[in-house]
């Protein structure tokens, strides 16, 4: 089992969740944030930490689960790790699915790194 960050984060990507993360397994892209699947320890510390409720268990029941287990696998092999908060994208809370927002956003998702810490 692992936890997973879906479509919610992207453009948003407030970064609290990577400061309580006892294993520090975020991977930080352009416009999204990533878990590594295999170092994830299923705590559940970072779930409720996140504004946009972007984090969710493997176990969740929802279509695009799997689609957002892959995105993690694959780039959590690819981007930096962080363990630091960042300034949130400008446009955070205008497109927050918890604050009202409700586009689809998997198609915003970018494939570029993120800053290295
Ligand atoms: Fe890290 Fe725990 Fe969240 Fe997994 S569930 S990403 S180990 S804080
Ligand atoms: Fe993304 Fe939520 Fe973390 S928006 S960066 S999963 S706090």
């Amino acid at each position: 089992m692992t936890y997973i960050v879906n479509q919610n984060c992207v453009n948003c990507r407030y970064t609290d969740c990577v400061e309580v993360c006892p294993v520090d397994c975020f991977y930080i892209g352009e416009n999204t944030i990533v878990i590594h699947p295999d170092e994830c320890i299923d705590c559940g510390v970072c779930e409720p930490e996140c504004p946009a409720e972007a984090i969710v268990p493997d176990t969740y029941m929802d279509t695009d689960l799997e689609y957002w287990l892959e995105k993690n696998r694959k780039y959590s092999l690819i981007w930096p790790n962080i363990t630091q908060k960042l300034e949130a994208l400008p446009d955070a809370d205008a497109v927050n699915p918890a604050m009202g927002y409700t586009e689809d956003k998997t198609a915003q998702f970018s494939e570029e790194s993120g800053p290295q810490e």
